[in-house]
């Protein structure tokens, strides 16, 4: 049996969503010291919405694929939405991931919510 699922081949080959948005209202970056992988994601927020993510992980083909399927998830959803995005959402949305991968996906779930927070620091520092 293959190691990795199809999907998750496809989006650490083809990942969607890299990159940076200049503009982002809501940054968050975490990373695994165990591993030493880093993930960074930019929201852009407009009208409580996912307008635009983006993302930029320095990590293993696990790390890349699930953080672009977690941008997949949320682009177009709601905030409150994506704050419920779970790591197990973003493995079962790849068809799974190895047992000793699956922090891999944790990192994508803690990267949205960081991006989220830092967006819901920033609306209440300018009076909203
Ligand atoms: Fe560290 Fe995958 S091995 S995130």
């Amino acid at each position: 049996m293959a190691l990795y699922s199809e999907k998750v081949m496809d989006h650490f080959i083809n990942p969607r969503n890299v990159g940076v948005i200049e503009d982002a209202n809501g940054v968050g970056e975490v990373g695994n010291a165990k591993c030493g992988d880093i993930m960074k994601m930019y929201l852009k927020i407009e009208d409580d919405t996912i307008k635009d993510v983006k993302f930029e992980t320095f990590g293993c083909a696990s790390a890349i694929a699930s953080s672009s399927m977690a941008t997949e998830l949320i682009k177009g959803q709601p905030v409150s939405e994506a704050m419920k995005l779970t790591n197990k959402a973003v493995a079962e949305a790849l068809d799974g991931l190895p047992d000793y991968k699956m922090h891999c996906s944790v990192l994508a779930e803690e990267a949205i919510r960081a991006a989220l927070e830092d967006y819901n620091n920033k609306s209440k520092s300018n009076g909203g």
